[in-house]
């Protein structure tokens, strides 16, 4: 998706399939790049959030998100900070990239059912804009942490690594046996990652507008930020969407 997305400008006359798919996606960025900013505003987001902030999990999605928070918040501190941004932004991508391949799983058992394929090709194409999203978060982040100095390998690197491999596992498993525990448990991480951006935002707010920032990557992918204050909101609004989204993603399939 990501190379159909960022198509050079000089690209010529593709496939009609292909304007299609592209206009499409593009369109989803849109739609999501328009909502992200709306998500600005306190009373927007307030509006945006209540109808999902007591939505209740059931009890293997809570167990599995213990298993990742309390660790996670074990080695990296309980506090926001880049370096546990950094960790939380590694495992983010994992459960996208679990239902892509779970999905496709499921579409070489049922592609004779076309309704079927269809709703496993709909979340296909979200979650492999969720993964472009998610790269974006781990790049810049990384690229923050970096500026820092010296970060320890293992809890920089190896750790997260760890814990991806078995969550990439954990999620494909889960998402072909029970489609809403996958879900809930990322509703779970979502809600993780964007109470720690808000805190964060609440804690440093005054330091991080006066850091600016300075990222080709972020540039690439078509957001310009002034400051660490303006990247971290919209960072926070992106986990946001994510978190409603897995929630949207139950209610539309009736898992
Ligand atoms: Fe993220
Ligand atoms: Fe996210």
């Amino acid at each position: 998706m990501c190379t159909l997305l960022f198509l050079p400008h000089s690209f010529n006359a593709p496939p009609v399939g292909l304007v299609q798919y592209e206009a499409y996606m593009t369109d989803d960025l849109h739609t999501h790049e328009t909502l992200m900013r709306e998500l600005m505003s306190d009373e927007r987001r307030t509006e945006y959030a209540t109808p999902y902030d007591h939505y209740h999990p059931g009890i293997i999605a809570r167990i599995a998100a213990w298993l990742l928070v309390v660790p996670g918040s074990l080695i990296y501190g309980k506090k926001p900070s880049y370096r546990k941004f950094k960790a939380i932004e590694i495992i983010a991508r994992i459960p996208y990239q679990s239902w892509e391949a779970a999905s496709y799983t499921l579409l070489t058992l049922f592609h004779g059912d076309e309704q079927r394929a269809l709703a496993l090709a709909k979340t296909t194409r979200w979650s492999r804009m969720a993964q472009d999203n998610e790269t974006m978060h781990v790049v810049v982040v990384s690229h923050l942490v970096h500026k820092l100095g010296r970060e320890s390998f293992v809890r920089g690197i190896v750790i997260p690594v760890l814990f991806s491999l078995a969550y990439f596992a954990a999620v494909y498993v889960l998402y072909l046996i029970h489609r809403r525990s996958a879900l809930e448990l990322n509703y779970l991480f979502e809600n993780h990652a964007y109470a720690q951006y808000q805190e964060f935002l609440d804690r440093y707010g005054m330091v991080l507008k006066g850091r600016p920032v300075v990222s080709e990557f972020l540039s690439w992918y078509g957001r310009e930020v002034k400051n660490e204050y303006e990247l971290f909101e919209s960072l926070r609004n992106d986990e946001l969407i994510h978190r409603n989204r897995s929630i949207r993603e139950i209610e539309a399939r009736c898992c």
